[in-house]
């Protein structure tokens, strides 16, 4: 059979045992509904207290300030929704992830205007360039802290600083930063804040929205009082459990400051290792080299190369990698990230996303480099254009 390695962790995370081990009795015998006021709704509203205190734990602020919502999708559009209002400008970068683009692309037909600012051949967003773009009429910047595609960190606590200096809105994604790197709402200087579940060795579909005490937001959803008011909708119990426990998992992890379990490698230490080697195949360069970056995740380039095609290769021999951002795989568009960058459309295309988890092992790692370089050699030799793409 053949041995299967996974690689794509920006996408998703396998489940860590003891995140479904805790949420397990909340299928069967511990199932009251969180609202409801006798004993079985008593035990599961503890539940979920617990895994706010523990969500709250992981981004240094206070159980009250977390909105529970079914993902990183519904706390960014709840971030923007929430806050901005026909008339209002937004400030936000190119290289968002859809949950934002879109959301903002939205507001542009509910009377909104939005800004895009661009980043630089690392993939950073100059804060100098988020200051220029402040209006009287700025409502919210939405900017996000790591990205999925190449995991390059922007300097949100620059850009936080600006939007309080302003009295404007300062939202992140941190969707790609949880459990990475160790966060600190206070530190980054946000009004509101994205995780989600999923990409924390949590369950799917459950994510959280940080919302800074005092912030005016309006919900997107209408119902019972819920989460405080702003999200309606019976709390999905066992998601909720398996996601406070991710979020412990997650702070012992970074305290520990050894991510890859089974090993002493440190996540870090792995990605540099696959990182270096792939890069020593001829002609290949890393996006968004010498930016600061999540240990996690590397992006390269393979000139002469259809990515999607690499991809494929590496399936049929049992590596999952990706080509970016999952949402857009099964488009042939190149990456809306690597294009900001500035990357010619054919090494946008030629590019691969390589991302690790806890899960992952050093003979993944060893799996990984037997099989790429083989496979991007034996690609470049069936290609006919390769040697003339590389010779320019
Ligand atoms: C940066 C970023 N934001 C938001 C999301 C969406 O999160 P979810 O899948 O929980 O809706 C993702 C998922 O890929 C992401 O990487």
């Amino acid at each position: 059979m053949t041995r299967r390695v996974y690689l794509d962790n920006n996408a998703t995370t396998p489940v860590l045992p003891e995140v479904l081990e805790a949420m397990r009795p909340y299928f069967g015998e511990r199932f009251g509904n969180a609202s409801s006021i006798h004993h079985h709704g008593q035990d599961t509203r503890a539940a979920v207290e617990r895994a706010r205190q523990s969500v709250a734990a992981l981004l240094g602020c206070r159980a009250s300030e977390i909105v529970f919502t079914s993902g990183g999708t519904e706390a960014d559009n709840l971030a923007i929704f929430g806050v901005v209002r026909s008339g209002d400008h937004v400030i936000t970068s190119t290289i968002e992830h859809h949950a934002v683009l879109n959301s903002c692309k939205h507001l542009a037909t509910e009377g909104c205007e939005v800004t895009y600012v661009p980043v630089d051949g690392q993939g950073l967003v100059d804060p100098a360039d988020v200051k220029r773009a402040i209006r009287p009429n700025t409502k919210l910047i939405t900017i996000m802290l790591a990205n999925n595609e190449i995991g390059v960190l922007q300097p949100a606590a620059e850009i936080g600083k600006i939007a309080a200096e302003a009295d404007i809105y300062f939202h992140t994604d941190a969707v790609q930063a949880a459990g990475k790197i160790p966060l600190d709402v206070n530190e980054i200087g946000c009004d509101l804040l994205t995780i989600s579940g999923h990409k924390v060795h949590g369950p799917q579909g459950v994510g959280a929205l940080y919302v800074r005490k005092g912030t005016q937001l309006e919900p997107m959803l209408y119902g019972g009082s819920h989460e405080r008011s702003r999200r309606a909708g019976t709390e999905n119990v066992p998601a909720i459990v398996g996601f406070g426990k991710a979020a412990e998992l997650a702070i012992a992890g970074l305290e520990r400051g050894d991510d890859v379990r089974g090993d002493d490698m440190k996540m870090a230490a792995a990605r540099d290792r696959l990182e270096r080697e792939l890069l020593s195949i001829e002609a290949t360069g890393l996006n968004g080299e010498g930016a600061p970056r999540v240990p996690n995740t590397t992006n390269i380039y393979f000139d002469g190369i259809e990515g999607e095609a690499l991809v494929i290769a590496l399936d049929l021999k049992g590596l999952a990698v990706s080509t970016g951002a999952a949402c857009s795989s099964g488009s042939i568009e190149p990456s809306h990230v690597l294009i900001a960058m500035g990357l010619p459309v054919a090494r946008a295309k030629a590019s691969l996303r390589f991302s690790l988890g806890k899960q992952n092992t050093p003979e993944d790692i060893d799996l990984a480099l037997n099989l790429i370089p083989e496979t991007v050699s034996r690609l470049r030799d069936l290609s006919p254009v390769y040697r003339t793409v590389v010779s320019k």
